[in-house]
């Protein structure tokens, strides 16, 4: 299971973004998370398609966007074409999760699957094959900067016993990565590694610190420290 860390840039300086993305690739991020917010599937508005097209001019990372909008069937075409590398959908959002999945799939593109802090994680486990990542949130979705929501790794447990157990089965051939967001920071991170998650976005843990490549440096540090043992968890 390859641990990666995908920087939000919900919580870049927008005035030098391609130099703040820049900045995290070269100190070793895994990818870069896109949160996409259309003001009423979470009371917040973001970036769109012309965000994700500029930064796939700024970096050889893969792009990871994060679909916080009401119906996502409707706009996957344009985050495909402007060059994203995984693009997530809420499962509480329209649309049949299942269906936008093989759009994604035949399109190239890495399917995701979130659910929010409010869902139960056993709405989803029947759709696992179908999906190359599935998120977890930490906080509940909209603002970067919230506190994290800890009960959500029981969920994070339980989709990783699900995956060994469809995988057993011969259910499930691809490998599942399990994300978390909201409110990750180095010791959240630890714990959410624990739970058996292996990607972990953060937005003002990296991007939102005077120097995210040393921020970025000291959580990848502090997980590689689990994985070898050496140091106390
Ligand atoms: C929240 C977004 C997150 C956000 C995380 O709705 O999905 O990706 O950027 O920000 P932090 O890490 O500050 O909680
Ligand atoms: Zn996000």
């Amino acid at each position: 299971m390859r641990l990666k860390i995908a920087p939000s840039i919900l919580s870049a300086d927008f005035s030098r973004l391609g130099e703040q993305v820049r900045e995290v690739e070269s100190a070793g991020a895994d990818q870069i998370h896109v949160d996409v917010m259309d003001g009423h599937f979470v009371p917040n508005l973001s970036m769109g398609p012309l965000v994700v097209e500029a930064l796939r001019r700024s970096t050889r990372l893969p792009l990871d966007v994060h679909l916080m909008i009401t119906d996502p069937g409707r706009y996957l075409d344009a985050f495909v074409q402007a060059g994203a590398t995984h693009i997530s959908v809420h499962w509480e959002a329209e649309g049949e999760p299942r269906e936008l999945a093989t759009r994604l799939r035949d399109a190239g593109v890495g399917a995701g699957l979130v659910i929010n802090p409010d869902t139960p994680v056993e709405a989803i486990l029947h759709l696992l094959p179908f999906f190359d990542l599935v998120l977890i949130m930490t906080v509940h979705p909209g603002f970067s900067g919230q506190g994290f929501l800890g009960e959500n790794l029981e969920k994070v447990k339980r989709l990783r016993a699900s995956e060994s157990e469809l995988r057993a089965k011969g259910e499930l051939t691809r490998d599942l990565d399990i994300q978390v967001d909201g409110g990750i920071d180095v010791s959240t991170a630890r714990l959410a590694l624990q739970a058996g998650a292996n990607v972990f976005v953060a937005g003002s843990a990296i991007l939102g610190r005077p120097s995210p490549a040393s921020a970025l440096r000291e959580m990848r540090q502090s997980l590689k420290s689990i994985c070898t043992g050496t140091q106390g968890t």
